[in-house]
């Protein structure tokens, strides 16, 4: 249990810290799971509360890792896939097909589920492609390198596509299947953080940052929205979540009619 006592102006700071480093608001009820997590690792540290927070002012990684016990890291795979159907049709028929390597942007791609999700169906259609995709969790991140998943996962995934690039496991992978390294050379994986990492590149024809704007406030969504439109080719694609909006942000993204949450440069 949590049995250190924090003056509200630590509070504060803790609140202000997170904020800081991955632009989460933490509402009360989340705030309690903060303290009780730091506490812990107060404890275990031997350190006191002053001494502590200035460890985590310049420890990152720390930070962080309380930010995935706190916020929800739930992905998977063929989530609200009709924004990246359009996208990977789109690219399918796109006048360059022939000539050209798409590139796609995963920012906030938790476990792999979604980039993966991308991946199988401009495999399937034969377009040539590369994905990035970033996350600030280094945690998350290191599952979605391995891409092993429990079988209840992929429920979405059509079965000829499982059948086509995913492998069964056996012995203790029983229930689990493993993405094959086909899908897999078209992907790499890094730590990125929407709030304060540069943009990647500028030519990518469709990024995608989904279900992690609804930890952002509006500024800061806001910021992330224009940055992230900097980081697109000409008629770039962006989309982000169903539970997500733009509505009240100034941004120059165009609507994509009939396709929810996706925009177009
Ligand atoms: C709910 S998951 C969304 C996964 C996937 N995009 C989807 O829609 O299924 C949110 C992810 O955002 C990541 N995240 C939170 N703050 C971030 C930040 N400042 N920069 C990059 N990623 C962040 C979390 O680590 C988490 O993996």
């Amino acid at each position: 249990m949590n049995s250190i006592l924090f003056k509200p102006s630590e509070l504060t700071e803790l609140k202000a810290l997170v904020y800081k480093t991955c632009g989460i608001n933490l509402h009360e009820g989340k705030l309690e799971l903060l303290k009780s997590k730091v506490a812990k690792r107060m404890r275990l540290t031997q350190m006191n509360v002053q001494e502590y927070l200035s460890y985590l002012r310049s420890n990152e990684r720390e930070v962080i890792e309380f930010i995935d016990t706190i916020t929800t890291n739930h992905s998977f795979f063929y989530r609200e896939n009709k924004s990246i159907e359009y996208i990977v049709k789109q690219l399918g028929c796109h006048p360059k097909r022939e000539v050209k390597r798409f590139k796609v942007w995963c920012a906030a791609c938790s476990t792999g589920d979604e980039p993966y999700t991308a991946a199988v169906q401009l495999k399937a259609l034969g377009v040539t492609f590369s994905i990035l995709a970033t996350d600030i969790s280094h945690s998350v991140l290191e599952i979605a390198q391995k891409g092993i998943y429990k079988n209840d996962k992929v429920k979405q995934v059509p079965l000829s596509i499982l059948h086509r690039y995913f492998q069964k496991g056996t012995g203790k992978y029983k229930g689990y299947l493993k993405i094959k390294k086909e899908i897999q050379q078209h992907i790499t994986f890094k730590k990125y953080n929407l709030i304060s990492d540069r943009i990647p590149g500028s030519d990518f024809d469709a990024v995608l940052c989904r279900n992690v704007m609804i930890y952002f406030n509006n500024q800061t969504s806001e910021a992330v929205v224009n940055k992230l439109y900097q980081s697109l080719g000409t008629d770039g694609f962006f989309a982000i979540g169903n539970a997500e909006s733009l509505m009240n942000m100034k941004h120059p993204f165009k609507s994509v009619a009939g396709i929810p949450s996706l925009y177009i440069k």
